[in-house]
């Protein structure tokens, strides 16, 4: 298994299996400190093997976005997971999520009374053994119903045979610059206003569960019972961007080689096939370079990174250099499997069981 990094292929994703264990450590103790439930978000990482580091560490269980990626954790002995996503049952999801119970505890997102009806509809007798959780919209404006509503829907969902074990929310609006702190108190405003309207037609919530890798050393810890970071696992350029990490937090980078030198710049054969394209208006650039803080990726192609360099003679051309993509997850959705290094060998390589998995 042992291979020295400079034996491998470029570009491959590398994952320092030291900086993983620390960030999975810091965030459970973090968690734990703040007498909080850590559920980790998977899509991040799609890969069981970090999973069960997670859960090593202490996490309860796992979130994901689709019925897939809770397949494929399922089948991997993770079997407890909570699909964070507004599900809608149509008779293809209804059949899986069907088989999933026979082997996982499921916990689905809601965020409609028709949605809530449709699942019990679709669900029938198997609907008994799942618990729901309302989305709540804490700001991000994405999916959600107002804090308010989160009563309605929950009242909608327990006449239809269906358990409201709580409420749940993501304050994406974090990814912004210097938004954290005043997002994490909108949160938790959102959350205790949701958990009220709860009570109000008679369901005490058990689970109120929220948080982002940005916003998550803000939490408000009266105001909930659960964090479900995902991005924290590895770090990318956008938190390293945002001031929520350092560089030497993060874990995952894209080992690349230096192939031209057109223009007097660095081309770079890590281009947003295995970077992803993801770029903020606020970024300054396509991705970082970890031991290059100066440089900037200024043009990115699929299979080129174009970098300028600011500190005196540029890397010779077959140079080996560790690309930060901006948002790690849609890196990891584009390759098979990552590369698990530790004193620069070659430790394990952990397939990416989840890629893909999107429906
Ligand atoms: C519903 C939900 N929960 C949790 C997370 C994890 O947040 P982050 O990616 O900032 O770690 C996400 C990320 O997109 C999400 O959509």
């Amino acid at each position: 298994m042992s291979a020295n990094l400079h034996d491998l292929p470029t570009p491959t994703l590398l994952v320092d299996v030291d900086v993983l264990q620390r960030n999975i450590e810091d965030m459970a103790a973090y968690a734990d400190r703040a007498g909080l439930a850590l559920r980790p978000h998977a899509k991040t990482h799609k890969s069981p093997a970090v999973a069960a580091l997670q859960r090593a560490a202490g996490a309860t269980g796992l979130s994901v976005a689709t019925v897939s990626e809770a397949e494929v954790f399922a089948d991997a002995g993770h079997t407890d997971l909570f699909i964070a996503y507004p599900l809608w049952l149509d008779h293809d999801r209804a059949t899986r999520v069907r088989a999933l119970l026979q082997r996982a505890t499921l916990t689905l997102g809601v965020d409609s009374a028709d949605a809530a009806r449709r699942l019990a509809a679709q669900l029938a007798a198997d609907a008994a053994g799942i618990r729901t959780l309302v989305e709540v919209d804490s700001g991000h404006h994405r999916s959600g119903v107002p804090p308010e509503e989160a009563g309605l829907v929950a009242d909608a969902a327990r006449h239809a045979g269906l358990e409201v074990g709580g409420v749940f929310t993501f304050p994406g609006h974090s990814y912004s610059p210097a938004a954290q702190a005043a997002v994490a108190a909108e949160e938790a405003d959102a959350l205790k206003r949701a958990a009220a309207s709860l009570r109000d037609v008679g369901v005490e919530p058990t689970v109120v569960s929220g948080g982002s890798t940005p916003s998550v050393a803000h939490t408000h810890a009266d105001a909930m019972t659960e964090l479900r970071p995902g991005v924290y696992v590895f770090g990318d350029a956008q938190q390293w961007e945002l001031g929520t990490t350092t560089p030497d937090r993060i874990a995952l980078t894209a080992w690349s080689t230096v192939v031209s030198h057109a223009g007097g710049r660095v081309v770079l054969d890590a281009g947003s096939k295995v970077i992803g394209a993801d770029r903020p208006a606020w970024a300054t650039g396509h991705g970082r370079l970890l031991d290059h803080p100066g440089a900037r990726i200024v043009l990115l192609s699929e299979h080129h990174a174009v970098v300028e360099w600011d500190e005196g003679p540029v890397p010779e051309l077959g140079s080996r250099l560790r690309v930060v993509p901006n948002h790690v997850c849609n890196a990891v959705n584009l390759v098979d499997e990552l590369v698990a290094v530790h004193d620069g060998v070659v430790v394990e390589r952990w397939p990416v069981a989840a890629r893909g998995a999107n429906t």
